[in-house]
Protein backbone atom coordinates (compact mmCIF):
# COMPACT_ATOMS: atom_id res chain seq x y z
CA UNK A 1 0.00 0.00 0.00
CA UNK A 2 1.11 3.39 -0.75
CA UNK A 3 2.39 5.64 2.08
CA UNK A 4 0.58 8.83 2.63
CA UNK A 5 2.80 11.96 1.33
CA UNK A 6 3.68 14.21 3.69
CA UNK A 7 2.92 17.96 3.67
CA UNK A 8 6.58 19.98 3.34
CA UNK A 9 5.44 21.13 6.45
CA UNK A 10 5.78 17.81 8.10
CA UNK A 11 8.87 16.44 6.09
CA UNK A 12 11.37 19.90 6.86
CA UNK A 13 11.09 21.09 10.54
CA UNK A 14 12.00 24.87 11.24
CA UNK A 15 13.96 24.16 14.30
CA UNK A 16 17.47 22.72 14.10
CA UNK A 17 17.34 20.54 16.79
CA UNK A 18 14.52 18.57 14.89
CA UNK A 19 17.08 18.43 11.96
CA UNK A 20 19.80 17.32 13.71
CA UNK A 21 22.06 20.35 13.19
CA UNK A 22 25.48 20.26 14.68
CA UNK A 23 24.89 22.71 17.89
CA UNK A 24 21.59 22.87 18.06
CA UNK A 25 19.56 24.47 20.69
CA UNK A 26 16.04 24.36 21.93
CA UNK A 27 14.13 26.73 19.72
CA UNK A 28 16.62 27.79 17.70
CA UNK A 29 15.51 28.03 13.86
CA UNK A 30 17.04 27.72 10.89
CA UNK A 31 16.56 31.01 9.78
CA UNK A 32 18.59 31.98 13.01
CA UNK A 33 21.06 29.78 12.41
CA UNK A 34 21.40 31.17 8.50
CA UNK A 35 21.82 34.73 9.99
CA UNK A 36 24.05 34.02 12.61
CA UNK A 37 26.32 32.42 10.23
CA UNK A 38 26.34 34.95 7.26
CA UNK A 39 26.32 37.44 10.05
CA UNK A 40 29.65 36.18 11.82
CA UNK A 41 30.89 35.25 8.12
CA UNK A 42 30.58 38.93 7.03
CA UNK A 43 32.18 40.24 9.90
CA UNK A 44 35.14 38.16 9.46
CA UNK A 45 35.45 39.29 5.64
CA UNK A 46 35.48 42.67 7.04
CA UNK A 47 38.59 42.10 9.47
CA UNK A 48 40.30 40.27 6.58
CA UNK A 49 39.99 42.94 4.38
CA UNK A 50 41.37 45.28 6.92
CA UNK A 51 44.13 43.78 6.88
CA UNK A 52 44.75 42.36 3.33
CA UNK A 53 43.80 45.51 1.61
CA UNK A 54 45.97 48.22 2.94
CA UNK A 55 49.14 45.05 2.60
CA UNK A 56 48.30 44.57 -1.04
CA UNK A 57 47.73 48.68 -1.60
CA UNK A 58 51.28 48.74 -0.35
CA UNK A 59 53.26 45.91 -2.25
CA UNK A 60 51.23 46.88 -5.93
CA UNK A 61 50.55 50.82 -5.04
CA UNK A 62 54.10 51.49 -6.79
CA UNK A 63 53.70 49.69 -10.16
CA UNK A 64 51.33 52.54 -10.81
CA UNK A 65 53.46 55.84 -9.54
CA UNK A 66 54.14 57.71 -12.20
CA UNK A 67 57.60 57.34 -13.87
CA UNK A 68 60.11 60.21 -13.30
CA UNK A 69 60.54 62.06 -15.95
CA UNK A 70 63.47 60.94 -18.07
CA UNK A 71 67.00 63.06 -17.32
CA UNK A 72 69.97 62.67 -18.47
CA UNK A 73 73.43 64.16 -16.66
CA UNK A 74 76.19 65.23 -18.49
CA UNK A 75 79.37 62.62 -16.82
CA UNK A 76 82.10 64.25 -19.06
CA UNK A 77 83.78 63.50 -22.09
CA UNK A 78 84.35 59.87 -23.65
CA UNK A 79 88.35 60.23 -23.45
CA UNK A 80 87.73 60.00 -19.35
CA UNK A 81 85.94 56.39 -19.81
CA UNK A 82 87.91 53.08 -21.02
CA UNK A 83 86.59 49.47 -20.68
CA UNK A 84 89.73 48.19 -18.43
CA UNK A 85 88.40 49.85 -15.07
CA UNK A 86 85.70 52.57 -13.25
CA UNK A 87 85.92 55.71 -12.88
CA UNK A 88 84.23 57.08 -10.20
CA UNK A 89 81.61 60.41 -10.72
CA UNK A 90 78.87 62.11 -9.03
CA UNK A 91 75.49 62.26 -9.90
CA UNK A 92 72.79 64.21 -8.11
CA UNK A 93 69.63 61.78 -7.87
CA UNK A 94 67.36 63.69 -5.83
CA UNK A 95 66.92 66.71 -7.60
CA UNK A 96 67.19 70.39 -5.78
CA UNK A 97 68.94 68.77 -2.48
CA UNK A 98 72.21 70.48 -3.00
CA UNK A 99 75.03 67.90 -2.23
CA UNK A 100 72.34 66.00 0.40
CA UNK A 101 70.74 64.85 -3.24
CA UNK A 102 74.19 63.65 -4.64
CA UNK A 103 75.88 60.06 -4.96
CA UNK A 104 79.39 58.71 -6.34
CA UNK A 105 78.77 56.01 -9.19
CA UNK A 106 81.38 54.46 -11.03
CA UNK A 107 81.42 54.01 -14.56
CA UNK A 108 83.38 52.31 -17.29
CA UNK A 109 82.90 51.88 -21.16
CA UNK A 110 80.90 48.89 -22.40
CA UNK A 111 82.86 45.77 -23.55
CA UNK A 112 80.52 43.81 -25.83
CA UNK A 113 82.03 40.42 -25.07
CA UNK A 114 81.79 40.98 -21.16
CA UNK A 115 78.50 42.78 -21.10
CA UNK A 116 76.54 40.79 -23.08
CA UNK A 117 73.15 41.21 -21.59
CA UNK A 118 73.43 45.21 -21.69
CA UNK A 119 75.19 45.78 -24.43
CA UNK A 120 72.61 48.23 -25.54
CA UNK A 121 74.24 50.58 -22.93
CA UNK A 122 77.40 52.24 -24.26
CA UNK A 123 79.00 52.76 -20.96
CA UNK A 124 78.04 50.76 -17.77
CA UNK A 125 77.69 53.43 -15.06
CA UNK A 126 77.04 51.23 -11.30
CA UNK A 127 75.42 52.62 -8.19
CA UNK A 128 77.49 52.88 -5.19
CA UNK A 129 74.11 51.53 -3.47
CA UNK A 130 74.61 48.53 -1.42
CA UNK A 131 72.11 46.11 -2.26
CA UNK A 132 71.44 44.35 1.38
CA UNK A 133 71.06 47.66 3.27
CA UNK A 134 71.92 50.81 1.30
CA UNK A 135 75.35 50.96 2.61
CA UNK A 136 77.99 52.81 0.06
CA UNK A 137 80.22 50.34 -1.72
CA UNK A 138 83.90 51.15 -2.93
CA UNK A 139 85.35 49.47 -6.15
CA UNK A 140 89.11 48.40 -5.25
CA UNK A 141 90.83 48.28 -8.46
CA UNK A 142 93.80 45.86 -7.26
CA UNK A 143 91.13 43.02 -6.77
CA UNK A 144 88.32 44.56 -9.16
CA UNK A 145 85.50 44.28 -6.81
CA UNK A 146 83.21 46.61 -5.36
CA UNK A 147 83.58 46.18 -1.30
CA UNK A 148 80.62 47.07 1.23
CA UNK A 149 82.24 48.28 4.55
CA UNK A 150 79.02 47.67 6.63
CA UNK A 151 78.50 44.00 6.54
CA UNK A 152 81.01 42.67 4.22
CA UNK A 153 79.21 42.54 1.20
CA UNK A 154 81.66 41.83 -1.72
CA UNK A 155 80.55 42.15 -5.93
CA UNK A 156 82.47 41.20 -9.02
CA UNK A 157 83.74 43.84 -11.65
CA UNK A 158 80.24 43.67 -13.08
CA UNK A 159 78.38 44.51 -9.55
CA UNK A 160 77.41 41.12 -9.20
CA UNK A 161 76.93 39.20 -5.86
CA UNK A 162 80.22 37.46 -5.32
CA UNK A 163 80.04 37.22 -1.30
CA UNK A 164 78.56 38.36 2.12
CA UNK A 165 74.61 38.97 2.66
CA UNK A 166 73.25 41.43 -0.40
CA UNK A 167 70.39 39.99 -2.26
CA UNK A 168 71.08 41.29 -5.67
CA UNK A 169 73.70 42.49 -7.87
CA UNK A 170 74.26 46.53 -7.64
CA UNK A 171 72.05 48.49 -9.40
CA UNK A 172 73.20 50.44 -12.41
CA UNK A 173 71.67 53.68 -14.80
CA UNK A 174 71.04 53.95 -17.91
CA UNK A 175 73.47 55.76 -20.27
CA UNK A 176 74.49 57.17 -23.72
CA UNK A 177 76.74 59.69 -25.92
CA UNK A 178 75.83 62.83 -27.25
CA UNK A 179 78.24 64.87 -29.29
CA UNK A 180 81.21 62.88 -27.86
CA UNK A 181 79.66 63.68 -23.68
CA UNK A 182 78.73 60.37 -22.03
CA UNK A 183 75.08 60.96 -19.96
CA UNK A 184 73.84 58.78 -17.29
CA UNK A 185 69.82 58.74 -17.19
CA UNK A 186 67.41 56.86 -14.78
CA UNK A 187 68.54 54.00 -12.44
CA UNK A 188 67.68 49.95 -13.16
CA UNK A 189 68.04 47.13 -10.70
CA UNK A 190 69.15 43.69 -12.24
CA UNK A 191 68.85 40.55 -11.20
CA UNK A 192 71.60 37.47 -10.61
CA UNK A 193 71.97 36.64 -14.34
CA UNK A 194 72.03 40.56 -14.44
CA UNK A 195 69.08 41.09 -16.68
CA UNK A 196 67.42 44.30 -17.01
CA UNK A 197 64.18 45.55 -14.40
CA UNK A 198 63.40 49.08 -15.48
CA UNK A 199 61.76 49.82 -11.87
CA UNK A 200 64.45 49.89 -9.98
CA UNK A 201 64.34 48.28 -6.60
CA UNK A 202 64.86 49.04 -2.83
CA UNK A 203 68.00 47.46 -1.13
CA UNK A 204 67.67 43.93 0.39
CA UNK A 205 64.42 43.26 -2.52
CA UNK A 206 65.34 39.53 -4.04
CA UNK A 207 64.44 40.15 -8.03
CA UNK A 208 65.06 36.33 -9.07
CA UNK A 209 62.44 34.08 -9.70
CA UNK A 210 58.97 34.72 -7.72
CA UNK A 211 60.61 37.39 -5.67
CA UNK A 212 60.46 39.92 -8.39
CA UNK A 213 56.62 39.94 -8.16
CA UNK A 214 56.75 40.42 -4.42
CA UNK A 215 58.99 43.30 -4.25
CA UNK A 216 57.71 45.64 -6.72
CA UNK A 217 59.59 48.08 -8.11
CA UNK A 218 59.54 51.94 -7.05
CA UNK A 219 60.37 54.39 -9.33
CA UNK A 220 61.55 56.80 -6.94
CA UNK A 221 63.89 55.03 -4.89
S1 LIG B 1 74.82 47.22 3.64
FE1 LIG B 1 76.32 46.36 2.33
S2 LIG B 1 76.64 44.38 3.12
FE2 LIG B 1 75.12 45.23 4.40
Amino acid sequence: MAEPRKSPRQRKSRYTADRGIAGAYDGETVTRRRLFEGGAQGVGGIAVAAFALPSLGFALGPLFEDQLPERYQDIGPEKDFNDETYVPKVISIVPNTGEAGKTTIYVRRTDPARDERNADQPYVAISTRCAHLGCPVRYVTASQRFICPCHGGVYGFQGEVTGGPPVRPLDRFYTKVERGRVLVGARFSLNSKLERFPHPRDPSSHLDGLWQYLYPGRPST
